[in-house]
């Protein structure tokens, strides 16, 4: 293990190894930082502004910014919780209301939920339609949030650079990166996208197409990703 730091997170002291994210360290304090672009697997995208705490008095995006010996961080205060419900408001509002529907069990919604944001802030039209021609992976283009998260899981993790972020601002989705359906691309149904996506944006298509469903035993009989090993057999 290399060096560790001391830092102050909302009072408590902590140690830390250098170099460690002030995201990281927070967490190990016990704090609850909401991380909606950020995935431990993956390199740092610092985009969503989910994670702003302040240190040393200024206002920081924790995924991205290291901890420097002595640094005092504040996760918990409601001004920074304001800071960051507007962020995700942002981000959430061209989304459909089914988005932060109340039974949704993704990480988008279980944060809006930590943030007080309600469904009715999701008012998107939808129209972007989905991608259903892959037999292992759906993409809901309505639900993306452009977070980044499945194209660095492709890429950094996988190695296998199929995905990738294309139009402008808010129409910005993920798409294959050979321009055409899913089922066309250089996935190898690996299933890293679909561990990664935090809204449901990519998914398992469910149960199998054209497979006979249900045993003597009473089993369900599903086509799915590998779900997720990083291999891509
Ligand atoms: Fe830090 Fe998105 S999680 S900016």
């Amino acid at each position: 293990m290399g060096p560790v730091i001391g830092i102050e997170v909302d009072g408590t002291a902590v140690e830390v190894p250098e170099g460690a994210s002030l995201l990281a360290a927070a967490r190990a304090a016990g704090a609850e930082v909401p991380a909606l672009c950020h995935d431990d697997r993956l390199s740092p995208a610092g985009s969503c502004r989910t994670c702003l705490v302040r240190a040393d008095g200024r206002i920081a995006a924790a995924c991205v910014t290291p901890a420097s010996l002595g640094t005092r961080v504040e996760t918990a205060t409601e001004d920074l919780r304001e800071l960051r419900r507007d962020a995700v408001e942002v981000i959430v509002s061209a989304l459909p209301p089914r988005a932060l529907a109340a039974d949704n069990p993704t990480e988008l919604a279980h944060i809006c939920r930590s943030l007080g944001i309600g469904p009715e802030t999701a008012a998107g039209a939808g129209g972007g339609g989905g991608d259903d021609s892959h037999p292992f992976v759906h993409l809901d283009r309505d639900l993306c949030i452009a977070c980044g998260r499945c194209v660095r899981m492709c890429s950094e993790v996988q190695g296998t650079f199929a995905l990738t972020l294309t139009g402008r601002g808010a129409d910005t989705v993920v798409a294959p990166g050979t321009g055409g359906p899913w089922a066309g691309s250089d996935c190898v149904a690996c299933g890293g996208c679909v561990d990664t996506c935090p809204t449901g944006a990519i998914t398992e298509p469910g149960p199998a197409r054209g497979l006979t469903s249900g045993t003597a035993t009473g089993d369900a009989l599903t086509r799915t990703t590998c779900g997720y090993c990083g291999v891509g057999c």
